[in-house]
């Protein structure tokens, strides 16, 4: 109810505090961050906030010429910041692959992986690896790059007793999937296909990855945290596949959503607050935890995702 009122939750933020306004006073010096989507909206204005903290920051894009000029917008204003772009395309494991070989054998300590990149509503497609666009590049894609930087992580939390925090953006479209959550026998079939509810399963997918690796590390001892979030809604290219509603959103949306500053409060507020240490396999909205429907808590189906999205990764791994 506080939430939407506009009014601060039990952790002293709300719908409209910024990203900014949530990391004040935080030190993020001596970490290292890597970002998703870091190109535009609240993958950008996460990798700006985390540097202004001092955090280094690695920007996976996919364009590298596009994270190139946010890179510089960040020097500008922050001379000294750390910020690293390299290439990463969700929707390729190969790609996926490369990047992380690329990372892993620079011997940088991972301290925070934020799974942002994502697309929405787009229309039938099938990725490079043959798999249903929404779920290869917002589940899909960031499975298996978590899969292959976790050892790092698991090692950077042992060797320095920092906790690792894992944050994947999702949404409260998880609500809006089908019927079955998730199409496990028919995750490529165009038949039936709704880019709607297909952007709805990807992103139930986020909050069920968040909730099994979470039980896993726990089980496991590993000092790593794994929250999922809803942002908000917010004016970004989210919307880029629905030029009816991307202009709609454009022109419109400054008066009724939030800002890409607001957008990404919750991800940095996950990403580095001391309120948030020790919390994991929960769902954040507004920089507070909140509660999913019963179907993004289904602890069976979240397992069966896991073994599912494992064996498509390793057909891919040993082909
Ligand atoms: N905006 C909202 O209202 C809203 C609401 C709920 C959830 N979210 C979630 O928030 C996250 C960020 O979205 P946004 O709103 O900031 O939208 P955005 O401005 O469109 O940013 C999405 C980012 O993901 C990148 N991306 C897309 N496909 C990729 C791929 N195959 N490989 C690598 N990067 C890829 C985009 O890169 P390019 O620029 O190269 O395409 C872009 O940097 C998404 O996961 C989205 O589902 C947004």
């Amino acid at each position: 109810m506080w939430r939407l009122l506009g009014r601060r939750g039990p952790s002293g933020y709300s719908s409209s505090s910024t990203a900014e306004e949530v990391t004040e006073g935080i030190d993020g010096s001596g970490l290292t961050a890597i970002v998703t989507g870091a190109s535009s909206g609240i993958g950008a204005e996460t990798c700006r906030v985390l540097a202004l903290r001092g955090v280094h920051v690695i920007m996976g894009v996919r364009n590298a010429s596009a994270g190139a000029c946010v890179k510089a917008v960040i020097i500008k204003e922050i001379p000294n910041a750390k910020v690293d772009v390299m290439v990463l395309d969700l929707s390729s494991m190969s790609s996926i692959r490369n990047f992380a070989e690329n990372f892993n054998s620079q011997n940088l300590p991972l301290n925070i992986l934020i799974n942002n990149a994502g697309i929405a509503f787009a229309p039938f497609t099938l990725s490079e690896d043959g798999i249903e666009l929404h779920f290869a590049t917002n589940h899909l894609g960031h499975f298996l790059l978590t899969h292959l930087l976790l050892e790092g992580m698991k090692r950077t939390a042992q060797e320095t007793n920092i906790e690792g925090r894992i944050i994947i953006v999702s949404s409260d479209s998880y609500k809006l999937t089908y019927h079955e959550g998730i199409r496990f026998d028919r995750i490529n079939d165009e038949l039936g296909y709704k880019s709607i509810l297909a952007y709805g399963q990807s992103k139930l997918a986020n909050i069920l990855h968040a909730q099994e690796l979470s039980k896993q590390l726990k089980h496991e001892d590993v000092k790593i945290t794994v929250n999922a979030l809803h942002p908000g809604g917010i004016v970004t290219n989210i919307m880029r596949y629905q030029g009816f509603l991307d202009g709609l959103v454009a022109t419109l949306g400054k008066y009724v959503l939030k800002n890409v500053q607001q957008g990404a409060a919750t991800t940095c507020y996950l990403a580095l607050h001391p309120q948030v240490r020790g919390v994991s396999g929960k769902f954040f909205v507004d920089s507070n935890i909140t509660e999913v429907k019963s179907h993004a808590t289904d602890e069976d189906l979240a397992k069966k995702l896991w073994d599912f999205s494992m064996g498509l990764i390793k057909v891919q791994m040993t082909s």
